[in-house]
């Protein structure tokens, strides 16, 4: 058995997913200016079996679904069971009869391929062995089988990101060592278009192309929700919930301080924020 996604399986499958349903509704409509893109560069094949990495609450899993059309399938796959029980409700809800799902960690387990495509809109930043991983999802594609992958470019472009991390930092200089368990490398990993670029060489891709994407995306529907998003959520909410006893003391502070930083933001119908992302494209 391999252990190093442990203790990330063990945070997605636990207060991560908590924080996932509660902001259910931004990340899924939010995010899907991001998967918009992959979906109309490298829309699947007609009746194609197709599979979606690390697929969350399946909505990407489900347009696949629709795309591929009869004869087809999108198969989603998570290492957290918590996301692979929502998703299939939310098919089954959905009529998304092409729509499936079962767990798997993407690195180690069989993804019972063969599949035509892979896809993932923010699912493969948190493997503690990326190329691993995607050698592994190379060996479930058929030869000549296309991977479309959407990633966060660097923290910089991502300021409603980075601003609250540095903000979170600035009150939070010392984090105490804690137990509880982390997401794995983190939501910037995949960032740099050089390392990317390599690991994916080094799994077996080739042809591999990227393609900046850059995007207002929605960060709450009142300033109130993109402070409680990012006091939960993305570096900053990590941050806080790793510090344990000292964020929550610091919490009103932390609030304010994200007011401050993302009223720049607000608008008359939410807070939309510049957001940048790489959608690469690689063949097996
Ligand atoms: C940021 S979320 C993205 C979810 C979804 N694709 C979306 O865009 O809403 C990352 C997802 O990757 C999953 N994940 C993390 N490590 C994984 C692994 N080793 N194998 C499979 N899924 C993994 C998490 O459980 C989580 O659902």
């Amino acid at each position: 058995m391999n252990l190093e996604n442990d203790e990330a399986t063990r945070a997605w499958n636990t207060v991560l997913f908590d924080k996932f349903v509660r902001f259910q509704y931004l990340l899924t409509t939010g995010l899907a200016r991001h998967s918009e893109l992959m979906l109309a560069r490298r829309p699947p094949p007609p009746g194609a079996r197709v599979l979606d990495i690390g697929c969350g609450f399946g909505d990407t899993t489900q347009l696949l679904a629709q795309a591929v059309g009869r004869g087809g399938e999108a198969v989603g796959v998570d290492v957290a069971q918590n996301f692979v029980d929502a998703a299939s409700r939310e098919a089954e809800k959905a009529g998304a009869s092409r729509a499936r799902f079962f767990r798997a960690d993407v690195q180690v387990d069989d993804l019972r391929g063969p599949y035509a495509a892979a896809y993932a809109r923010f699912g493969t930043m948190f493997f503690a062995s990326p190329v691993a991983a995607l050698r592994n999802v190379k060996r479930a594609l058929v030869p000549g089988g296309n991977l479309a992958i959407v990633v966060w470019r660097k923290r910089e472009d991502n300021a409603w990101l980075y601003a609250a991390e540095q903000r979170v930092r600035a009150l939070l200089p010392e984090i105490p060592a804690s137990d509880e368990p982390t997401c794995g490398p983190g939501p910037f990993s995949m960032s740099g278009a050089d390392l990317l670029s390599d690991q994916l060489l080094a799994a077996g891709f080739h042809e591999i192309a990227f393609e900046r994407h850059d995007v207002e995306i929605c960060i709450g529907r009142s300033l109130e929700e993109a402070i409680d998003f990012s006091m939960a959520l993305g570096p900053a909410g990590e941050l806080i919930r790793l510090a344990g006893a000292v964020g929550l003391e610091q919490a009103s502070s932390i609030s304010a301080a994200l007011r401050d930083a993302l009223a720049i933001y607000e608008g008359p119908k939410g807070v939309f924020a510049p957001s940048s992302t790489w959608l690469i494209s690689a063949r097996s």
